[in-house]
């Protein structure tokens, strides 16, 4: 599979190491309009450098995907554009869009392309998450009460200011959307479909025009409810990205900083020493937030795109997270409970 990466920013590393330590990729260009950006990751990578991603796209005809790792709101114009003008594959980054409607035209311009959409969720490529995951699946939990995400990191005004688009509604959006987006997505994963979400939103610790602190309690149509707590305005460091669920048969926390460390695995068909042996086998200790996941995600898509199997999260997977997100906003804003 060849590549072409357009963004260099901070997230570019993950997947051009993702990339340098597949077997069957191959970076051919990246883009970005920070000429110095760009020059950087080709002289590091060996690939061409292009200010312009269009002009990347069409001297390289032979780049089969492209990843988008721009500002989150120019996601959806890029990635269609790629889709539709130049008929390539594209990984977007989280979050796909800001808005549910500009993800249903990114999923509407792939299936108008006959191109593959995939959203980056590496999280639910955690060793300790997909174990979860197999235990849902084999309905070790009995019914399923409740799910909770907490994401308790640390991102000062210095973080926001990095960049102009950071915390700007049209570009970022909070903490929901830019860093507790990933734990949305797990939460939805393991519980279903949601059917409505009370929630609040605060800005307490920096100067931003999106929220850095947000809470939510969600319904699910199995009954379950879900709890989401989320802030970028922990200090002085990173406390903690989690996801715990109970349910009538058992119980399980994943937490660390980057949902990686099995804390708490309890069923009642737990063999003896299966919490131990778990914790032991499934621990990961990411030096930063990203985790892990990026290399296994991306060979996740390209055995998807050789095989022409479904995605790890296609665009409609990935959809699912938007819509939660602009229902917590809806919310947040109007005070009242809100239908999903
Ligand atoms: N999966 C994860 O865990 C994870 C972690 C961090 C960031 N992200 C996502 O990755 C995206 C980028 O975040 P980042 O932290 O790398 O931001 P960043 O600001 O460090 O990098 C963005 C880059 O895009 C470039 N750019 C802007 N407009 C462009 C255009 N029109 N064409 C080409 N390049 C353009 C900028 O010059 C910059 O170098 C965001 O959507 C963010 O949410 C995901």
């Amino acid at each position: 599979m060849r590549f072409g990466i357009i963004g260099c920013g901070r997230i570019s590393p993950e997947h051009l190491r993702a990339i340098d330590e597949h077997d069957s990729a191959n970076l051919i260009a990246c883009a970005d309009i920070d000429a110095a950006k760009a020059n950087t990751v080709a002289g590091q990578t060996g690939c061409t450098a292009y200010t312009d991603y269009r002009e990347m796209l069409a001297a390289h005809t032979e780049i089969d995907v492209v990843s988008v790792l721009t500002p989150s709101g120019l996601h959806p114009e890029q990635a269609i554009d790629v889709m539709e003008q130049f008929g390539r594959h594209v990984i977007v980054e989280k979050p796909m869009a800001l808005d549910p409607a500009d993800a249903d035209r990114m999923i509407a311009s792939a299936q108008r392309s006959g191109v593959k959409l995939f959203v980056v969720k590496q999280n639910r490529y955690n060793r300790p998450v997909v174990r979860l995951r197999e235990a849902m699946e084999a309905g070790r939990f009995g019914r399923i009460l409740m799910g909770t995400v907490r994401v308790r990191w640390m991102r000062d005004q210095a973080y926001y200011d990095l960049a102009d688009w950071r915390g700007t509604k049209r570009l970022d959006g909070g903490v929901l959307s830019n860093q507790a987006i990933h734990h949305l997505d797990l939460l939805l994963w393991m519980l279903g479909e949601p059917v409505s979400v009370f929630a609040r939103t605060e800005r307490y610790l920096v100067d931003i025009e999106a929220e850095d602190t947000a809470v939510a309690i969600v319904k699910f149509a199995s009954g379950a409810t879900g709890v989401i707590e989320a802030t970028t305005a922990c200090r002085p460091d990173d406390l903690e990205g989690s996801l715990s669920i109970l349910g009538e048969r058992g119980s399980v926390e994943i937490s660390g900083i980057a949902v990686n460390e099995l804390r708490h695995w309890r069923f009642t068909d737990s063999e003896p020493g299966e919490e131990e042996q778990l914790r032991t086998t499934l621990g990961e200790a990411p030096e930063s937030v990203y985790g892990f996941g990026h290399g296994r995600y991306i060979d996740a898509v390209i055995q998807s795109l050789t095989s022409d199997t479904p995605g790890p999260v296609d665009g409609t997977e990935g959809r699912r997270s938007i819509e939660l997100l602009h229902a917590i906003y809806s919310s947040a804003e109007k005070g009242t409970e809100v239908l999903i």
